[in-house]
């Protein structure tokens, strides 16, 4: 079955957004301009530049144009913000980009989450940003059972390669990739069922983010394993206690077809979007630059 049935969420966001009031922001501090971005050379993999200034000069340009990079962390660790800002950014360079909620519903998401300035509610009318439930698909598609088997993961895997074909999508989030292999369950089957999307979305040259819930104690990036196997990168967001103070990082651990700093930052959510700062060895934080 087509998607066609995909809803689009109205403009609520920007209201939200407009309404919402942001306090206790930490301090503007820069990205990581002591890093400079290298000149591609010739034969490099062109590049989905996410507008995510740090994250675009660590990975010396951007994100390989149609990687599937696993973004996991623990709750909290700001998953959903750094997804959010890579769709809006992709957007506002009008690559279509869409975010496939299985989590929670997307009103309750848009409700909830940073209200970035630079977020234009334009974008959602003109469906560039397209936000999107995935129980619903599920629905549309009759398999929303308890377990999905071989077939019911392959007429998803369709339907989203449909919709992403349909709509000239460029930029995908899955929030979460954990939620879904959930209710696949098996091992073997969640293989076959990221294998495909995976190859189905780089095929399309759509560069994806899939969420990946981990617990803070865990070990690996995956519930599974196979996740991280498979995804062409891998990003960490985590806590990390300071001085009686709880902060965010980020690490990037791995991502096919670029070099990278494998450093780990401070990780800042703010209205102006995310910022990085290097943590040093040996405790300080400083601000970058
Ligand atoms: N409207 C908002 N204004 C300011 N800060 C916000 C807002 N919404 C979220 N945050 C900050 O972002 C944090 C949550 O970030 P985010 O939802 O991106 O994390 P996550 O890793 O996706 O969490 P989860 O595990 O619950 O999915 C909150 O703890 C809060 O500090
Ligand atoms: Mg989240």
């Amino acid at each position: 079955m087509a998607l066609g049935g995909f809803c689009r969420v109205g403009p609520v966001l920007s209201h939200l957004i407009l309404s919402a009031v942001i306090s206790n922001i930490a301090p503007r501090v820069g990205g990581v301009a002591h890093m400079p971005m290298k000149e591609h050379e010739a034969g490099e993999r062109e590049r989905c530049v996410t507008g995510i200034e740090a994250i675009d000069h660590i990975l010396n340009g951007g994100i390989p144009r149609g990687n599937t990079v696993l973004i996991s962390g623990s709750v909290g660790t700001g998953k959903t913000s750094i997804c959010i800002e890579f769709l809006i950014r992709g957007a506002l360079s009008n690559e279509n980009s869409l975010y496939l909620s299985v989590t929670e519903p997307t009103d309750k998401l848009l409700k909830n989450v940073i209200p970035f300035d630079f977020f234009d509610d334009r974008l959602m009318k003109q469906g560039k940003l397209q936000f999107v439930d995935l129980p619903k698909i599920y629905a549309e598609l009759g398999i929303d059972k308890e377990d999905m088997d071989t077939e019911s993961t392959r007429l998803l895997v369709d339907s989203i390669a449909g919709q992403v074909e349909e709509q000239k999508i460029r930029r995908l989030v899955l929030d979460s990739v954990t939620s879904v292999c959930y209710r696949i369950k098996d091992q073997e089957r969640i293989r076959d069922f990221l294998l495909r999307l995976g190859t189905v979305l780089s095929a399309k040259g759509c560069t994806s983010l899939l969420v990946s819930e981990i617990r803070s104690s865990e070990e690996g990036y995956s519930r599974w394993g196979v996740e991280e196997a498979l995804a062409d990168g891998v990003v960490v967001t985590g806590n990390l206690e300071r001085r009686g103070d709880l902060l965010r990082t980020l690490q990037i651990v791995k991502m096919r077809g670029t070099t990278h700093s494998r450093a780990k930052y401070v990780l800042d959510l703010t209205t102006s979007g995310v910022l990085l700062v290097p943590l040093l060895k040996g405790g300080s934080v400083t601000g970058g630059g």
